[in-house]
């Protein structure tokens, strides 16, 4: 996993196109309250362990240590679909070997070259469907560095922002992917000896909370007052105060200024509105939503704003990690999501049928809702399993 952080700035992006590029050490944040998941390692060696197996710790990998095997296989066609040709900023054309970063696995993969105009990266015009095998047109025209990092990476925060100004915005972090640190808080004192105490633990706090952290990033909203270097909205959150970056104990529903929309968590943003841009088709408005008032979702990463809709988490008594262990740990027990129903409700309720694949994520390829309906009667589209292979494992 890379540790590296990247400084979207104004200043440095004309020292880039001064000095030609910016080497990946320049890109280093070091903040003194986050010590990074390997610290951890020593103390809670099973924890670590089956952390680095969930996808939490592979979103972003290097090319060599995460792509897809039928991806470079099928580079050049799919048989029918030509693979990734150009980048989708500069419009320069790229080959594999050019490829630096992979994004994602489990669903789909999304490719990222340099962006030499920045210093930082940018997607190729196709993204890989890990079920169907399949190439698909992505046409992401900002740098990863400026649009994704929020709910991609840990300790993130934005550094300098003028609003006259978006080009000078300044962003960092302290760890790619989803680290310790993003659900327990920053480990520096506790890493030093205050061992109780120090770390946040969400098995002590409240069934809201709890599912609070995991919505920070499983949610889609749209900014309209933060833009990305390029001018373009973030798809991204509101960030806390300039300098400052998510705690897990942070009520981040209160943060969106006037403007913003937030389908769901506020309640002048209902789920029952269809709303423009990257939010159009967020839910699915058919007579069954109508008639019900339960709002499945049309896209991804949205589980936390169906959750809030659904008897388990209105009433109070459950949350995301009652069905999802985001890791084993000395007090904790795994658990298999499908396998927790039948703990409480017998035989009542399939989860297959209640839960359909309802949010996109690619071509014929979605995620299963979480609104918990018991008069669930759409039919599920096509879910992801299995795990995917990659060209790495397959060489061994
Ligand atoms: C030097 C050893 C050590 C290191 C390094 C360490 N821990 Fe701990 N941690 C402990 C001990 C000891 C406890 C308390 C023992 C217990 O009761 O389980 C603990 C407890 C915890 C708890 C439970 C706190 C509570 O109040 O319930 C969490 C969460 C935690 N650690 C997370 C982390 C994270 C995240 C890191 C890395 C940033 C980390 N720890 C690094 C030794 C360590
Ligand atoms: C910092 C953002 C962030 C937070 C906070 C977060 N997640 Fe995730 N989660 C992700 C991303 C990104 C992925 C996709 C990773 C991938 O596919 O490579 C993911 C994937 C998952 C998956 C499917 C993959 C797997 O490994 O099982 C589950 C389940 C999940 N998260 C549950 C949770 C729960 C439960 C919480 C709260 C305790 C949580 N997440 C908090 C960003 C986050
Ligand atoms: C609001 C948080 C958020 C933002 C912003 C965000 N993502 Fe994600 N993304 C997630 C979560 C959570 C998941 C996994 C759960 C799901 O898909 O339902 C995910 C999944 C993915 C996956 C699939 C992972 C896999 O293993 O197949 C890819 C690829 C991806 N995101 C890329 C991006 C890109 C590119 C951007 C910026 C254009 C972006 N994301 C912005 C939260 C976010
Ligand atoms: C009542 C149990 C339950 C709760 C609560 C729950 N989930 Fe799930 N979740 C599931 C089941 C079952 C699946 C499908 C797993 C499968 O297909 O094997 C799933 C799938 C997922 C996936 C896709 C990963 C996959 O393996 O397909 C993500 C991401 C996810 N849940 C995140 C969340 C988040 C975030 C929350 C809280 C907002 C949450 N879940 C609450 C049961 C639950
Ligand atoms: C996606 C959020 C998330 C990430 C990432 C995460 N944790 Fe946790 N952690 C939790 C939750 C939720 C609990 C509460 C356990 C439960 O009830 O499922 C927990 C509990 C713990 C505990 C106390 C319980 C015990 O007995 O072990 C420790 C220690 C801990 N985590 C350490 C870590 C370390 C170390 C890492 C990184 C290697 C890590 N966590 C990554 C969410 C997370
Ligand atoms: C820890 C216990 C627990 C687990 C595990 C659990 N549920 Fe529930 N479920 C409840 C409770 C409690 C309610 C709320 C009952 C009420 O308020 O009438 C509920 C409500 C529901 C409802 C709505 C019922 C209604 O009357 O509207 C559905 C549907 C449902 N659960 C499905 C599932 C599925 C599917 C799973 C597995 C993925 C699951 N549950 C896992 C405890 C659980």
């Amino acid at each position: 996993m890379r540790k590296a952080v990247f400084m979207v700035c104004g200043i440095a992006i004309l020292a880039v196109l001064a000095t030609g590029a910016v080497a990946d050490t320049d890109r280093t944040y070091k903040d003194a309250e986050y010590v990074g998941s390997k610290a951890c390692k020593a103390c809670h060696k099973v924890t670590y362990d089956s952390w680095a197996e969930t996808y939490h710790s592979k979103m972003v990998r290097t090319k060599d240590d995460g792509i897809l095997k039928a991806a470079v296989e099928k580079w050049d066609t799919d048989g029918t679909t030509p693979g990734p040709k150009k980048a989708n900023v500069t419009g320069k054309e790229f080959k594999l070997e050019d490829v630096q970063y992979v994004v994602g696995s489990y669903w789909k993969q999304r490719f990222l070259v340099k962006n030499e105009v920045t210093g930082f990266h940018q997607f190729m015009d196709k993204q890989f469907n890990r079920m169907s095998e399949k190439w698909e047109n992505y046409g992401n025209k900002n740098d990863w560095e400026t649009n994704c990092v929020t709910c991609h990476a840990t300790g993130v925060r934005i550094l300098e922002y003028d609003p006259k100004n978006p080009l000078a915005q300044k962003i960092a972090w302290t760890e790619e992917n989803t680290g310790c640190e993003t659900c327990h808080g920053p480990g520096a004192k506790h890493v030093k000896g205050d061992k109780k105490g120090s770390m946040w633990n969400p098995a002590k706090q409240s069934k809201a909370e709890q599912t609070r952290v995991c919505g920070y990033c499983h949610q889609r909203v749209e900014n309209e007052h933060y833009k990305t270097a390029q001018g373009n909205n973030r798809e991204d959150l509101p960030a806390p105060k300039i300098g400052e970056t998510f705690k897990p104990w942070d009520d981040w529903t209160k943060w969106y200024p006037e403007g913003v929309v937030i389908p769901g968590v506020q309640s002048e943003d209902p789920f029952n509105k269809e709303y423009a841009g990257d939010l159009k088709g967020l839910f699915i408005l058919d007579e069954l939503a109508m008639k019900s008032g339960v709002y499945d979702s049309g896209k991804h990463h949205q589980e936390f704003q169906e959750f809030i809709q659904s008897k388990h988490y209105k009433n109070g008594k459950m949350s995301c990690t009652d069905c999802h262990t985001p890791h084993k740990g000395k007090n904790i027990k795994p658990v298999v999501a499908k396998e927790t129903c039948k703990k409480c409700h017998g035989d009542t309720y399939d989860y297959a049928k209640i839960m359909p694949g309802s949010g996109s994520t690619a071509a014929n390829l979605t995620v299963r809702t979480h609104t918990f309906f018991k008069d669930q009667a759409r039919p599920s589209k096509p879910t992801a399993s299995g795990a995917p292979v990659l060209y790495k494992d397959s060489k061994k």
